[in-house]
């Protein structure tokens, strides 16, 4: 595989909010965790858990959850600029993808660990090491072929207790995974150029 063609699959990678039923398979997704654990963390604390969830029941008790938080965001959180911001990705409180979609992996970040029976201490660099792995994570699905949306509920912490986590783990977004819709639509987008993205010190 060259870089030109891991570059090419990576610009079809777009955001998608309509999925159809078509199930995962979850050897993919094992692999896809897998390759997401192989990214590098602040002293190799690897701070994260995913929890994979494809049952029906769960996904509309996430579902339910999720559309009770957007509905106090958008009534009274929000601020005008943020809203300005999402206007041209017409978003809505209403969230079917995270009852349609076959697979939910909700990402979550370990701010403390325990070294010594009761004894917590911090992690290093939990948001930036988390990120990297969401970042592989997403990266090797798109190459597999997968559709998703990095969804991200604010305020996020009910997350913890609805997947059954520990009280030291904070969810970071919830990755819907699964194919698009054929009439999914896409908003149109203009991605930032290569002048504008990197600057070259030779
Ligand atoms: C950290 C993060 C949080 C996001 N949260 C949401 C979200 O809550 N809802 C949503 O519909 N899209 C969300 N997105 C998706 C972005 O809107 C999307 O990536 C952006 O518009 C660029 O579009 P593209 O992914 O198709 O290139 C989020 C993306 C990131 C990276």
């Amino acid at each position: 595989m060259t870089l030109d063609s891991v570059l090419t699959q990576a610009q079809k990678r777009r955001t998608i909010r309509h999925f159809d039923s078509t199930p995962v398979d979850m050897n993919d997704i094992r692999t896809a965790l897998n390759i997401a654990a192989t990214a590098p963390s602040g002293a190799d604390m690897q701070p994260w858990h995913f929890c994979v969830i494809t049952q029906d029941a769960k996904k509309r008790e996430l579902r339910e959850a999720c559309e009770q938080v957007e509905r106090e965001f958008y009534e009274s959180r929000i601020s005008e600029v943020w809203r300005q911001d999402l206007e041209k990705l017409n978003l809505q409180i209403e969230k079917p993808f995270l009852s349609e979609a076959p697979c939910l992996i909700v990402i979550f970040k370990q701010m403390k660990h325990e070294d010594s029976p009761g004894h917590w201490v911090p992690n290093y660099y939990v948001n930036e090491s988390v990120g990297i792995a969401t970042g592989f994570l997403i990266q090797a699905l798109n190459q597999a072929g997968y559709a998703m949306l990095t969804y991200t509920p604010a305020p996020i912490h009910f997350l913890t207790e609805l997947c059954g986590r520990p009280e030291n783990e904070i969810a970071e977004m919830i990755l819907v995974v699964g194919h698009a819709r054929k009439d999914a639509p896409l908003p149109q987008l203009k991605k930032k150029t290569m002048e504008e993205i990197a600057s070259f010190i030779d």
